[in-house]
């Protein structure tokens, strides 16, 4: 169709005058660090493959052995027949890890909170939504039909403001929040949201689809908010995450009470109509969770290293395995990836609608195995090159949420 393809031209060429075109590049990855793009060896800050275990040998030994065993696809979704053995035991060990009644693994994190939200709360509810947390988490609550506020980033006050003023008009209510968040590496104040959804009879679910393998021991952003707490759990109801980052695999996951994953199972549509994932894939994050389980120290490492750049830069001291750099906008943080992938540095440039308008930024994830004199070298060329730039380009992140 003419007019089909005159609409997909006028559009890109609109994102290309903005900077804001998006295009595929070859990437090979080597091991866990390392990876081949534009012809070029360049060590890479933008995998979110925190513990380096998608190249772990028992990881994909375990991976291998369950393909040899079982074949590449599950054939159906869950509830026919694609539900494996495997997924009882990935979901008895995330429950674990998590300590809840129990568990549910999606396709994808994405698949999770397309699923999950829709399933829990409907057209005359509340949620209640950071203004950054994830595309997904937002995605799922507007699949909901709920009312959908956004309150302002990690802002308790504001939080409670909104539950003042509206809470009594819905019948159910839902607070939603990144648990460590991906483009910023702060964690969410979950003891204080626990504290509101309290107050306020609503539930509180968290995306730690970045806290994890990497932060409170390995067991997540929950686990953090407990230690700074001094050991008091919040209550967090509905904890979601996914096996795609830290883990190593793929799929996303709930872990929740045995109740509300029942009905996860009757009524997320995510999960009753998409085929179940490979069991090779369900194979691999058992045997990752089993190895953060054993080895907190090793869980530890990412942040560790996070927190050696963020001293030697000047930077704020990291949170997590991420720290943001906003330098303004788009074809700054452009310009500057290009300087750092130069110098033999992976680290993509991330741009509006991922990040509000004028906070573009580099966005570095640390790993468990990146060498300590490589980062010393990177933090050295980004205090001496990068944070030349005018001050105001790297003030705090604006207003506002991810498309
Ligand atoms: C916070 C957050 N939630 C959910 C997702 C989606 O998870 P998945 O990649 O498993 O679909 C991502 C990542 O891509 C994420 O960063």
């Amino acid at each position: 169709m003419r007019s089909l393809n005159e609409f997909a031209s006028a559009k890109l060429a609109e994102l290309e005058r903005a900077n804001l075109r998006r295009r595929l590049v070859d990437t090979t990855r080597l091991d866990g660090i390392w990876a081949l793009r534009n012809g070029r060896r360049v060590l890479s800050f933008s995998c979110n493959d925190y513990l380096n275990l998608s190249q772990h040998p028992a990881i994909k030994a375990a991976a291998i052995e369950a393909l040899q065993r079982h074949g590449v696809g599950s054939g159906a979704s869950r509830l026919v027949t694609g539900n494996h053995p495997l997924f009882a035991v990935l979901e008895a060990r995330l429950a674990r890890l998590k300590q809840t009644e129990a568990a549910c693994v999606f396709g994808s994190g994405y698949l999770a909170n397309m699923g999950i939200i829709p399933a829990l709360i409907g057209a005359s509810d509340l949620v209640l939504i950071d203004e950054l947390a994830h595309a997904c988490l937002w995605a799922g609550a507007r699949l909901s039909r709920a009312t959908v506020m956004p309150f302002h980033h990690s802002d308790l006050a504001h939080a409670r403001a909104l539950l003042d003023q509206h809470r009594a008009r819905h019948g159910r209510a839902l607070i939603a929040t990144d648990g460590v968040f991906s483009m910023d590496g702060d964690l969410a104040p979950i003891a204080g949201l626990a504290a509101l959804a309290e107050c306020f009879d609503a539930w509180l679910m968290t995306d730690d689809a970045h806290g994890m393998g990497v932060v409170g021991n390995g067991r997540g952003s929950t686990f953090a908010a407990s230690a700074m707490a001094n050991g008091v759990d919040p209550a967090v109801p509905l904890q979601m995450g996914t096996l795609s980052k830290a883990i190593g695999a793929y799929g996303g996951y709930l872990c929740a009470s045995t109740s509300v994953i029942e009905l996860i199972h009757n009524r997320a549509r995510s999960f009753v109509y998409s085929t179940g994932l490979p069991p090779a894939i369900v194979a691999a994050a058992i045997a990752a969770i089993d190895l953060i389980a054993r080895d907190p120290a090793y869980a530890a490492l990412p942040l560790t290293k996070a927190q050696a750049f963020t001293r030697r830069v000047g930077l704020p001291e990291a949170a997590s395995p991420i720290v943001p750099l906003v330098v303004g906008d788009a074809e700054t943080a452009l310009e500057a990836s290009r300087l750092l992938e130069a110098e033999g540095f992976l680290v993509i440039a991330i741009r509006p609608p991922t990040v509000p308008a004028g906070t573009a930024r580099l966005r570095f994830a640390f790993t468990a195995q990146h060498p300590d004199d490589e980062i010393a070298r990177l933090a050295d060329i980004v205090r001496q090159r990068i944070l030349t730039a005018p001050p105001q380009a790297r003030a705090a992140p604006a207003r506002g949420r991810q498309g």
